[in-house]
């Protein structure tokens, strides 16, 4: 059984589909914690299932050094076998992502390399692309730039906002998210491997 522990920002409705989903026990993976920069909603997903929390609130440090020193604490206690990126809104130290590559994951609201960084979806609109699209990375030490595990391609309609673009993609992502995480665990996808140049 693969162990993942999910940190968050926001909503954490991706996070939701994910604890849906490990929830059938033919899943072969578990969420074992629910970790957040801020007293993200997010938590109220891991609450309904159990699932313990923790918060390493960004204010509290000096440096973003610091802060991913305590967020590396937290991810030690529970030594999980994937930490999964799901609408975290902060960039990881590197002396964090270097502990933990190539198991850190990332869902990301556009067809990277497009638009990447915190404003994917917005950033599409204002490109005037006709479509976007979602991915899940390997996070590496530069923003969104780490190897790409899964994507697929969304159309941007006439009439959207950034409101109702994000609607659209957020399905894609928790699909590939969810299948991406099962091919993790059943070993049908080797991190390592994809991360070797
Ligand atoms: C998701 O679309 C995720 O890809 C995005 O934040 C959203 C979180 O939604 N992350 C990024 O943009 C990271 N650069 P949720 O809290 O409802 O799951």
């Amino acid at each position: 059984m693969l162990t993942v522990a999910v940190l968050i920002s926001g909503a954490g409705s991706n996070l939701r589909a994910l604890l849906d989903a490990v929830a059938d026990p033919g899943f072969p993976a578990s969420v074992v914690a629910v970790g957040a920069d801020r007293e993200a909603d997010g938590f109220a997903h891991a609450e309904d299932f159990g699932i313990p929390t923790f918060l390493v609130p960004w204010e509290s440090y000096s440096s973003r050094e610091e802060w991913g020193a305590a967020l590396g604490e937290q991810l030690d206690v529970w030594k999980p076998d994937l930490v999964v990126l799901s609408g975290l809104m902060r960039l990881l130290p590197a002396s964090l992502v270097e502990a933990w590559a190539p198991r850190i994951i990332n869902t990301h609201p556009a067809y990277l390399p497009e638009f990447p960084g915190a404003h994917g979806v917005r950033d599409a609109l204002a490109a005037g692309v006709t479509q976007t699209g979602a991915s899940v990375i390997v996070v590496d030490t530069g923003v969104d730039t780490g190897p790409i595990l899964a994507q697929e391609r969304v159309p941007v309609l006439p009439d959207d906002d950034e409101h109702s673009l994000h609607d659209r993609i957020k399905p894609v992502e928790r699909r590939l998210l969810i299948d991406v995480v099962h091919r993790i665990a059943t070993g049908d996808l080797d991190l390592a491997a994809e991360s070797t140049p």
